[in-house]
């Protein structure tokens, strides 16, 4: 069976980096998973879409590929829902399904790229939302056991783009269904950010429904992040720094309008995409990788270039923002 698995990661990673592996092997369903564990696959990595991960160097190791699909609502009552869904389901296909259903909860984390495993890994958000928000509980295959687990919302540890899966638990468990709980009638809609509401306006909507804001959020997504079947990328390359509160308010003695959220009392958030951008390396290009002409923190690959590149021109960015000011930018990104 070995020699007739693929080999050439391309088309699995959204960069479109060109390395290979020991074999690409397909899981199915948590017995194939089983099966496959029993084996001799080893060492293995998981994949999932392959959005959030950046190849340097050729893999010795065999890829497991999550395609566990399925989406079946497992309780219902006249408010909520609870819809079980296979790991390796897209996760904006799952958006829409559950828009079609008339379902609120996911309208604002329509169009992120990648499967529903991994938006818990990463705990994936946009627009003021993150998918915790939603998330009822989920199940995992303990890799070294075969055995099958449940985690409940707590015990992931969710944080910005964090979970216990990325920290204590990393390679040790393999997602094969999420639990959402969604809304017959939208609990609360999120849409006072500024581009959302920008987008609304123009199309003069006041009371938006979950659909409107979906459709708003993909407008306005298509309108600055490249779409990886035309240009590679990953979306944002980097984690926004929280920065103290008191280092935020003596850099803009110098930055007047550096822009920031508040964290807590004693920090702030600073997009990382307008630190990048002050240094003016938004739209340039390098080895035939670069930063994204709209979306300073979406690094790009134009074809023919190689996952290194990409390294080099993050470290080459996370050195100008540390000693321009004095803040430490850290991949969002996995680096394989
Ligand atoms: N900005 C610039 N230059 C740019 C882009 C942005 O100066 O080229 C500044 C602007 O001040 C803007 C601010 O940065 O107001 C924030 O930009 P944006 O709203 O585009 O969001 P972001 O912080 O860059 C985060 C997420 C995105 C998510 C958006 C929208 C992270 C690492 N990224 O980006 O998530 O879609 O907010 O909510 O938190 C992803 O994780 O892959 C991703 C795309």
């Amino acid at each position: 069976m070995n020699h007739a698995l693929e080999t050439n990661l391309k088309a699995y990673n959204t960069f479109g980096f060109e390395y290979h592996c020991k074999g690409i092997i397909r899981i199915f369903s948590v017995e194939m998973l089983q099966d496959v564990l029993s084996k001799n696959f080893k060492p293995f990595k998981i994949l999932g879409g392959g959005s959030n991960v950046l190849l340097t160097e050729n893999i010795d190791a065999y890829i497991l590929k999550n395609e566990i699909k399925g989406i079946s609502i497992t309780q219902e009552d006249e408010d909520q829902i609870l819809v079980r869904v296979g790991a390796g389901e897209i996760w904006h296909q799952f958006v829409m399904w559950s828009l079609s259903h008339h379902l609120s909860g996911l309208e604002n984390l329509s169009l992120i790229p990648g499967t529903v495993g991994a938006a818990p890994m990463q705990n994936i958000g946009a627009y003021g939302v993150e998918q915790e928000t939603a998330f009822h509980h989920l199940e995992a295959v303990h890799i070294e056991t075969g055995s099958i687990h449940e985690f409940s919302k707590e015990v992931c540890q969710f944080g910005y783009r964090e979970s216990i899966f990325k920290n204590t638990l990393k390679d040790q468990y393999f997602i094969t269904h999420v639990t959402y709980q969604l809304y017959k009638k939208p609990q609360s809609l999120h849409y006072s950010y500024g581009a959302i509401e920008e987008v609304l306006n123009a199309h003069n909507i006041s009371n938006p429904s979950s659909n409107d804001i979906a459709e708003a959020i993909i407008e306005i997504r298509k309108s600055k992040l490249p779409d990886p079947k035309t240009i590679g990328n990953a979306g944002s390359f980097f984690k926004n720094p929280v920065i103290s509160k008191e280092q935020f308010l003596t850099l803009r003695n110098t930055y007047a309008n550096l822009p920031h959220y508040p964290v807590s009392d004693t920090s702030v958030k600073i997009p990382a995409a307008w630190l990048i951008d002050q240094l003016g390396f938004k739209g340039i290009t390098r080895n035939e990788v670069g930063v994204h002409k709209n979306q300073a923190l979406v690094l790009v690959h134009y074809g023919s270039g190689q996952g290194q590149d990409v390294r080099m021109l993050a470290q080459e960015i996370q050195a100008k923002v540390k000693s321009t000011f004095n803040i430490e930018i850290t991949p969002e990104v996995n680096i394989w």
